[in-house]
């Protein structure tokens, strides 16, 4: 599968945040979600060089490489710009210099060229322009496949695009907690839009409080909410891949699942009326 295709079939992307950064996540339950990942069909696996142990710069983009080595085809998204810098601490630098410097540490690491690599913090950078020129040439160069934004607005968005060809968007969009402005956006301009924490991350409040039709629903159709929200949300919402953040393989593989969950009238309603009572209208 090519690097510019990333996001452009929508499919269920796991990310390997809580893997590395949630305490008592040990190195091999965290293998064993990423293979399980690859194995059950993920889309694509989703670092960043600021997924990182304190002491250890590579240790998301190294359990990427274990799924690219049990899938070569499979899609490695990563981010740059973004690195942490102690035990709960992270800074941001979007200049040319250092998104050079991660992108050459990225490949390094993967073996081979990311096929997405995105600005991690937009909202974070001094100067946008530069970082989205420095991206550019990286793919220009060949050291990364294709080029994203995450954490952009719509306003970031027009202005990068201005620049060059933006490849793909990943900003946070959680069932009931975030508008659909940026998705709306990107789908119009044809650009693939990663939708991250869709669940809204292990501290949002439960997801069935969140969507009550969609739980009675689960609770009958005797399938989890989350398999549910993420088959529904393939299905009305083209362009958008999902990207969850499972720390346990079960919850990975019940998730994954919603890929091949046949999606009827009363399931794609429920997921409506859920969001509209939240103020989101598909
Ligand atoms: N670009 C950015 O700035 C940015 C920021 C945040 C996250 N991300 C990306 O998005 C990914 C997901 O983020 P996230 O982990 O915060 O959000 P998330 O996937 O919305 O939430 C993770 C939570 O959902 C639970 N879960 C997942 N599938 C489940 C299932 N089938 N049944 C029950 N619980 C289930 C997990 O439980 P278990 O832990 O028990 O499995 C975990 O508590 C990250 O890994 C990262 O790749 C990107």
């Amino acid at each position: 599968m090519g690097a510019a295709t990333v996001g452009r079939q929508p499919g269920v992307i796991v990310g390997v945040a809580s893997l590395v950064l949630t305490p008592g996540v040990t190195p091999e339950q965290a293998r064993a979600v990423v293979t399980a990942a690859v194995d059950a069909g993920a889309a694509a696996i989703d670092t960043a060089r600021a997924y990182a142990a304190v002491d250890d710069d590579a240790a998301g983009e190294r359990l990427a490489a274990t799924a690219r080595e049990r899938a070569p085809g499979i899609p490695i998204v990563t981010k740059a710009g973004h690195f942490r810098v102690g035990t709960s601490a992270w800074d941001n630098d979007g200049s040319a210099d250092r998104l050079r410097r991660d992108a050459l540490r990225s490949r390094e690491v993967l073996g081979a060229p990311p096929n997405l690599l995105l600005l991690h913090r937009s909202d974070r950078v001094d100067d946008l322009a530069e970082s989205v020129r420095a991206l550019a040439e990286l793919r220009d160069e060949g050291v990364i496949e294709a080029i994203g934004l995450s954490n952009a607005s719509i306003e970031q968005l027009e202005m990068a695009r201005g620049i060059t060809r933006i490849d793909a968007v990943q900003d946070r969009l959680a069932f009931g907690l975030d508008p659909l402005d940026e998705y709306r956006y990107c789908v119009a301009a044809g650009i693939p839009f990663l939708a991250y924490a869709p669940f809204g991350g292990p501290k949002a409040p439960p997801l069935a409080t969140r969507l009550p039709r969609l739980a009675t629903l689960s609770i009958a159709r005797e399938v989890s909410v989350h398999r549910l929200a993420l088959a529904a949300m393939l299905d009305a919402m083209p362009g958008c891949s999902p990207v969850i953040g499972p720390s346990r393989v079960e919850s990975a593989l019940d998730s994954l699942a919603a890929a091949t969950l046949a999606v009827d009238d009363e399931l794609r309603q429920a997921f409506a009326d859920d969001l509209r009572s939240r103020g989101v209208d598909l």
